[in-house]
């Protein structure tokens, strides 16, 4: 266990804005319980229950192949299309099951929107990228004020207004993140999943999504994957550590993960030992 803040790796630079936010009461938009999954034989996650708070950046880290990925696609049923995949115990969004029979896995991803690692663009303008989740809803009025929202959201607006009708894939890969941030966004979601959202951008692009995260957490749950500490310690206010075999071993308020946390495990883990 960290006995001195000088010990812990990574101090928390806490903002106004964050302070702010941390004095709202946690209110649990999801719920895992004894969450278990498997593919085929193997067991990816081994028991997990967590309360994820409502408008607040959850981060989840851990080692290569604990289960964070498994863990996210879970919360808006990505595994489905993964044909080995089953889920045992429950996972409730605002209070509902996922799993439940008469839930829509299409609409359910439109609550719960997801961000990968790579930028992934469609091959189409910035504007229909952006539109794509209305257009799939076949909405059709005010798509023009809904994308100059979700740009201006995704803090991209300004750079590429002048150009709404040029390819997507024309942009930076920062740009390009931040666009499907803007496209997760457009459909005005409750939760956005990101899942290394920054590791394949430089660190300027990079710091650019993290200032991002914080903005979009006034409005929007966020829970994110990630292997950069530093990042985890700056941008979120829980921390949730997966380790080896599938385990929630410690889930808390960011500061008591990085500064004191309960584990050695967990220690061990953040301060470089091993992973
Ligand atoms: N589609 C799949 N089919 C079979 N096994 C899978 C599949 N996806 C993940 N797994 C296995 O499940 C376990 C958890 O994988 P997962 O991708 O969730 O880990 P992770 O924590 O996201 O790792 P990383 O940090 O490398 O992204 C691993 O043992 C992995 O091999
Ligand atoms: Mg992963």
């Amino acid at each position: 266990m960290a006995q001195h803040e000088s010990d812990s790796l990574i101090t928390t630079e806490v903002s106004a804005a964050e302070t702010a936010r941390s004095e709202i009461p946690d209110e649990t938009v999801l719920r895992a319980e004894e969450l278990d999954v498997y593919y085929g034989e193997e067991q990816a996650l081994d028991d997990v229950t967590i309360e994820i708070p409502d408008r607040k950046v959850t981060a989840i880290i851990g080692p290569s192949g604990c289960g964070k990925s498994t863990f996210l696609r879970c919360i808006n049923r990505m595994n489905d299309q993964i044909p080995s995949c089953r889920v045992d115990g429950s996972l409730a969004f605002q209070g509902k099951d996922v799993y439940d029979e008469d839930v829509d896995p299409v609409a359910l991803r439109r609550k719960i929107g997801m961000v990968f690692q790579k930028p992934n663009p469609f091959p189409k303008s910035i504007r229909d990228n952006v539109a794509y989740g209305l257009t799939v809803q076949g909405k059709t009025e005010n798509v023009d004020e809904r994308v100059e929202e979700s740009l201006r959201a995704a803090a991209l607006w300004d750079e590429v207004n002048d150009q709404l009708d040029s390819s997507g894939l024309d942009l930076s890969g920062g740009q390009q993140q931040r666009l499907c941030i803007a496209r997760a966004i457009a459909p005005d979601p409750e939760v956005i999943l990101m899942d290394e959202p920054t590791s394949a951008l430089d660190p300027v692009a990079a710091s650019k999504i993290e200032d991002l995260i914080a903005d979009l957490a006034e409005e929007y749950t966020v829970v994110i994957v990630t292997h950069n500490m530093q990042q985890a310690a700056r941008i979120s206010d829980k921390t949730a550590v997966f380790l080896t075999g599938g385990n929630l071993v410690e889930y808390d308020d960011t500061a008591t993960i990085f500064e004191d946390p309960e584990h050695d495990r967990v220690e061990d883990y953040i301060t470089g030992k091993f992973g």
